[in-house]
């Protein structure tokens, strides 16, 4: 079957992170995307839709959430918002809620969370486990992620658990837990900041987890300065993320990271996405990520929601862009890149096919998967120019009408 899209106001394409067309059309066979063109030019299709002077972009990729969780922590939202500051210390409350969850249930509010989700334009997302936090919980959490989300990443190193001592935890996190997730997860993830992971067990976790073949993110720097972006850069992260309290040095590493990459062309050597969560940093009151430093020192960027119970209760990618533009000082397409192309880069799939056969998303480009995400408005410029109103007319997640 094949479905031609036309009368697009702006086709905003980011092939290989560029791209604006006007007066465009697509056309989308079966899951992936077949032509792109002028309007007038369209071949014929099965079925038209008519956008009818409509922006269309690519699906949001959301690099980072936290989605396989049960229970409520309104009431330290609540004290935060009085003036408490956050401390990790909540994400036992979530540890103890979803512990006590049924698979059906745990399913159940991850399904909710991943169609709410879609239903804001997000097409491709990546989710982690974090809340189980012994053997049993991390290789539940992980197997009903692997069911819910395109990309599962292992963060049994997300709190040191109370009672357990810290580096004994920390050699099940490498040891036995590793092995009872391996099956369901691509990633892993550690929460290096103090209060959580030190810098040397973040190193061992890293060591552990990149030996057993999975690739590498981290969380770094969210809570004040430290050596989360120096781990990851060394480590060959594909990601490092929050990145709120980064030194010169940090922004150095990370830009010369990129450095063998052809930022033109969308190809080279990888180095690490700094990948920013404007609504975390809202809903903690913590500085902003410097987004814009980042770019102009030729990082690598991503935007992504970090939907979690704890700093950042939203699905809605389209809220940290409008933040990125209103408050970051990035363009309208600067922050669209960095939550479709930029999201993609931070989880190795803007280009080619991958192991599972799956081919790229986060861009609109011929042999891509057709994942789009049609606006109620002619531009992107809308997403921050309205900021707050819901703008997604319709969402194709591999070619299928999703809404
Ligand atoms: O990405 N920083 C660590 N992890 C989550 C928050 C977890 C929580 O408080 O539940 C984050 O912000």
């Amino acid at each position: 079957m094949s479905e031609l899209i036309t009368n697009i106001g702006e086709l905003m394409t980011q092939d290989r992170g560029h791209g604006t067309r006007r007066n465009a059309a697509v056309v989308l066979e079966g899951e992936r995307i077949a032509w792109i063109g002028d309007a007038v030019h369209a071949p014929a299709a099965d079925t038209v839709t008519d956008a009818q002077g409509r922006a269309v972009l690519p699906g949001w990729v959301d690099s980072h959430s936290h989605l396989i969780f049960a229970g409520d922590r309104t009431a330290e939202f609540e004290a935060r918002m009085a003036g408490e500051s956050y401390s990790a210390g909540g994400i036992a409350v979530s540890v103890n809620a979803t512990r006590a969850a049924g698979d059906y249930e745990l399913t159940r509010l991850a399904l909710g969370r991943v169609a709410e989700a879609v239903s804001q334009g997000t097409t491709y997302l990546e989710t982690k486990t974090g809340y189980g936090l012994d053997v049993e919980h991390e290789a539940r959490s992980a197997r009903i992620a692997a069911g819910v989300a395109d990309e599962v990443t292992y963060l049994g190193a997300h709190l040191v658990p109370a009672g357990s001592d810290p580096d004994e935890y920390t050699e099940m996190v490498c040891g036995t837990m590793l092995e009872a997730v391996r099956p369901y997860v691509k990633w892993a993830d550690v929460f290096c900041e103090t209060g959580a992971f030190t810098p040397e067990q973040s190193r061992r976790v890293l060591t552990a987890c990149r030996d057993a073949g999975l690739g590498l993110r981290v969380h770094g720097n969210q809570l004040g300065p430290g050596a989360g972006v120096e781990l990851a850069v060394e480590f060959g992260a594909a990601s490092v993320d929050h990145v709120n309290f980064l030194t010169d040095s940090d922004v150095d590493l990370l830009a010369r990271s990129w450095s063998g990459w052809d930022a033109g062309r969308g190809t080279g050597e990888r180095g690490t996405v700094a990948t920013v969560l404007p609504a975390c940093d809202l809903s903690t009151r913590q500085p902003l990520a410097p987004a814009r430093k980042l770019l102009d020192a030729g990082v690598q960027l991503a935007i992504a929601s970090n939907c979690n119970p704890g700093t950042s209760y939203t699905s809605s990618v389209a809220f940290c862009v409008t933040t990125a533009v209103l408050q970051m000082q990035l363009s309208v397409h600067e922050a669209v890149r960095a939550a479709t192309w930029g999201g993609a880069l931070a989880l190795y799939r803007e280009s080619g096919v991958d192991e599972d056969g799956r081919r790229a998303v986060g861009s609109i480009a011929v042999g891509h998967r057709a994942d789009l995400h049609m606006l109620k408005a002619p531009s992107a410029t809308h997403l921050a120019y309205r900021p707050g109103i819901p703008l997604t007319h319709a969402v194709w997640r591999a070619g299928v009408r999703a809404v």
